[in-house]
Parts: structure tokens; C-alpha cells; sequence
């Protein structure tokens, strides 16, 4: 008998061909609704290597289902969705997509800072809501980018390729990180201080770091009250690194100027939720990554590590 392959969301047929041959290969048909939980179950009971999205837990109660399971490919840098712990203790390699995804993330991450900073969304709105009325000097003035200060909270390769943009912006780069990062310092004259001395000193405040114990709820009312007032707060990391009522109390007491946001709590957030209801933010559902180029290489490298590992040899990316 083939070793079977589930994967949870609907990928197209060109990704998931080399696989055709030696596996026995399902799918969950839909590409925008998550498979349900029981589904999930029943199908990795059995599953030899599971292809899963962020929005899929990987858990005890999963791994305990999954006696065959080996190998668990996430669709994602990411992988706060898994149970690491869980799957070591089943010996089941979990992999990500890091590397690939990179600058793509990274061109959105700044295409947010700067969509906030000028007002681009606003400005989209009010030409295509015939309000233009004339040229003004004022009319949807924005902040500078260029020269300003940008401040890095992970400083990961995605981090760095940020930096790499911010310093095409001439702007000076502070950054925070578990450690120190010689080469963006030596190369980009990037600056390490601490979370204070970064919130302080920022124009533009951009998480990027992972989200774990240590940096889940690390933005609460404290942090936001410690940026300046006209400091722009851009988060393409996960939702849950920030306390979403103390960043809504800032947006509307003037803490801060403005939000971009491609991450939430909830995914997919209700379209009633007060963050959506206000001007000063920038909201985007979680597409940072999300060319078709970046997206078709991470399903690829995906399908590579599930058929490396399957055969006995290392996967490319392999989660330690
Ligand atoms: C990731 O890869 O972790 C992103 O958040 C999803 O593209």
C-alpha cells in the first residue's frame, strides 16, 4: 500500500503531481474554509505526512490520532499552530517554508508602513468617492518615511530584509532580537537597543518576531503609551503578540498615529471589530506572503520536504 498524504486545503494540481506516483495523495476541496476539526482527525488517522496551514492545530490530541504520521509540512514560516513538543515526542519532523517567502514578506510589510504613513487607502477612497474637489496644500497629508526612524521588534531574516528597504528610505534602523546581529549592524548600520529605548525613539514601530511565551501580549497599553504620538505601529508578525484592546485605546486616544495590521487575534477577523471601524488603520488579511510566485514556491518546498522525509533523507527546512 502507497503511504497517504492529506492535505488541508485545496492546492492546484501542478503542486501536488510529483507526489501522484508513490502516494496516495487527498485533499480537502476547498480553498478558502479550513477543513473541520473531525475531518482532520480521521484523516490524519492514517495519514503517513499531512500538508497544514496556519489556521490548522497540530496538536497532542492530533499526534495521538496519527499513529503513522511521520512528517507534518506548514504551509508557513510560522508554526506557532504546532505543538513541537508533541511532535518530538512522536517523532514526527515538522517543517516550514522559511527563506522563500522572505522578501515577498517583507516588500508587504513596508508596503503597509507606507500605505499608513501616506494615506493611501484613505486617499483611494475619497477620489473614487468623488470628493476631490481641488488640489490643496494639505489635502490627506501624510508623515515622511524617508529619513525617519524605523524600529524592528524580530530582527529574523525578514527583519533584516526590512531593514535592507528602510535603508534604501535613508532611515535609521533600530532593532530588538533575542540576540545580537553583527552582520546588520556591520552592513546596515542597524542599531541594537532595548524594547524601551526602540519604542521611544521610533517613527515607525514593525514587529516581526515569532510568536511565543516571550512575545505573546508583549504590546499592552504600557508600550504603546512608551511610542510617540506621531510613531506608526505596523504588525505582519501574529495578532496575538499585542493586546488588540490596548492598541485600539491608543489608536483612539492619540497614543499613537496609526496601525498597519495583516495579522489579528482572531483569523479572519469580524468585519464588526472596532480596529476595522477606525481611519487611522490599515487592515489586510494576512497576505504578507502572499504572491503567487512566494506562495507556489512554499506548496513546492513543502511537497519536497514531505517526499524527503518520506524516503529517509533530510528535509530542506526542518523545524529544530
Ligand atoms: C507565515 O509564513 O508564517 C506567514 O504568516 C503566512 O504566510
Amino acid at each position: 500500500m502507497k503511504p497517504s498524504i492529506f492535505i488541508t486545503r485545496k492546492l492546484p494540481d501542478t503542486v501536488i503531481e510529483p507526489l501522484n506516483s508513490e502516494f496516495e495523495v487527498e485533499m480537502w476541496d476547498k480553498e478558502d474554509v479550513p477543513v473541520p476539526r473531525d475531518m482532520l482527525l480521521e484523516k490524519a488517522n492514517g495519514a503517513s505526512a499531512l500538508i497544514t496551514m496556519l489556521s490548522d492545530k497540530v496538536d497532542t490530541e492530533l499526534m495521538e490520532q496519527a499513529p503513522s504520521l511521520k512528517v507534518v509540512a506548514n504551509l508557513a514560516v510560522g508554526y506557532d499552530n504546532i505543538d513541537l513538543e508533541a511532535a518530538n515526542q512522536k517523532e514526527v519532523v515538522i517543517c516550514n517554508t522559511p527563506d522563500v517567502l522572505t522578501d515577498t514578506t517583507a516588500d508587504l510589510t513596508f508596503a503597509l508602513l507606507m500605505t499608513s504613513a501616506r494615506r493611501i487607502v484613505e486617499a483611494d477612497r475619497y477620489i473614487k468617492e468623488g470628493q476631490w474637489k481641488s488640489w490643496s496644500p494639505l489635502l490627506l497629508a501624510g508623515a515622511d518615511i524617508h529619513h525617519k526612524t524605523i524600529g524592528i521588534v524580530g530582527m529574523g531574516s525578514i527583519g533584516e530584509a526590512v531593514a535592507r528597504r528602510a535603508k534604501g528610505f535613508d532611515m535609521n534602523i533600530l532593532y530588538h532580537n533575542r540576540s545580537r546581529k553583527p552582520e546588520a549592524e556591520e552592513k546596515l548600520g542597524a542599531v541594537y537597543v532595548k524594547l524601551d529605548e526602540l519604542l521611544a525613539q521610533s517613527d515607525f514601530v514593525v514587529v516581526l518576531a515569532p510568536l511565543t511565551e516571550e512575545t505573546e501580549g508583549l504590546f499592552q497599553k504600557e508600550q504603546f503609551k512608551a511610542m510617540k504620538k506621531s510613531a506608526f505601529f505596523i504588525n505582519a508578525a501574529r495578532g496575538a503578540i499585542v493586546n488588540e484592546e490596548a492598541l485600539i485605546e491608543a489608536l483612539n486616544t492619540g497614543e499613537i498615529a496609526g496601525a498597519g495590521l495583516d495579522v489579528f487575534v482572531n483569523e479572519p477577523i469580524d468585519s464588526n471589530h472596532p480596529l476595522l471601524s477606525l481611519d487611522n488603520v490599515v487592515a489586510l488579511p494576512h497576505i504578507a506572503s502572499s504572491s503567487t510566485e512566494t506562495r507556489l514556491a512554499m506548496m513546492n518546498l513543502c511537497v519536497q520536504n514531505i517526499i524527503a522525509v518520506l524516503k529517509g533523507d533530510k528535509p530542506k527546512t526542518q523545524v529544530k
